[in-house]
C-alpha cells in the first residue's frame, strides 16, 4: 500500500469505538491523514538526527580551552589568579560572540590579544576589570608551553 519505511509493519489503529461526549463521530481516519502521519514520522527522525549532529559539532569547535594547571602556569607572569582566568573565560564565551563567531584562542599571540581586546571592548561595552580578565585568559590560553 505504502512504500514509506516508517509504515512497515504498522497499520493505522482503528478509531476508538467510544464516541467522545458531545463530539460528533469523525468517522474512519481518512487516507490523507494516515499518509501524513507516516511522513511526519520519517521527517521527524531525519530532523532529530540533524539536530543531534549540529549540537555535537557546535559543542566541539565553539568551546575554548577550560582553565587547566598549564593555563594557570602560563598566566603566572601576568599575576592572574585562577579565579580571574575563570572569569575571563566566562566573559569571553558570553560577550565575544555577540557580533561574530568566537575567535579561536590560538588565532592570535599573547602579544596581539591585549590590543585586539581593547579594540573590541568599546563595542562589547566591557569594564576595565572585565577587559583585563579576558586579556589574562586569552594570553594564557593562546599558547602551549614546551
Ligand atoms: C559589538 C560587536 C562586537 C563585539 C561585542 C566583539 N566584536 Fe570582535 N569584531 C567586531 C567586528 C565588526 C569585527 C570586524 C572588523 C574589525 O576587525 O574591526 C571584529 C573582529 C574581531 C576579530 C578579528 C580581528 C582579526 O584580525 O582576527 C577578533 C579576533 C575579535 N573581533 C575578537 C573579539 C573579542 C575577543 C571580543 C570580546 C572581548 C569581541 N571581538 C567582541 C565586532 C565585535
Amino acid at each position: 500500500m505504502s512504500a514509506d519505511p516508517c509504515a512497515r509493519g504498522r497499520r493505522p489503529r482503528p478509531l476508538s469505538p467510544k464516541p467522545v461526549a458531545g463530539v460528533a463521530d469523525p468517522g474512519p481516519r481518512s487516507l490523507t491523514a494516515t499518509t501524513f502521519t507516516h511522513r511526519t514520522c520519517w521527517v521527524g527522525r531525519v530532523v532529530s538526527a540533524m539536530i543531534t549532529l549540529l549540537i555535537v559539532s557546535c559543542a566541539n569547535f565553539a568551546s575554548p580551552p577550560a582553565i587547566t594547571p598549564a593555563i594557570i602556569e602560563n598566566a603566572r607572569p601576568d599575576h592572574a589568579s585562577a579565579k580571574e582566568l575563570v572569569t575571563g573565560r566566562n566573559l569571553f564565551v558570553s560577550r565575544c560572540l555577540e557580533c561574530h563567531t568566537l575567535p579561536s584562542v590560538t588565532k592570535h599571540s599573547p602579544d596581539e590579544w591585549p590590543h585586539l581586546v581593547s579594540r573590541m571592548s568599546g563595542r562589547a561595552n566591557l569594564s576595565a576589570s572585565d577587559q583585563s580578565a579576558i586579556i589574562a585568559y586569552l594570553r594564557a590560553a593562546s599558547f602551549v608551553r614546551h
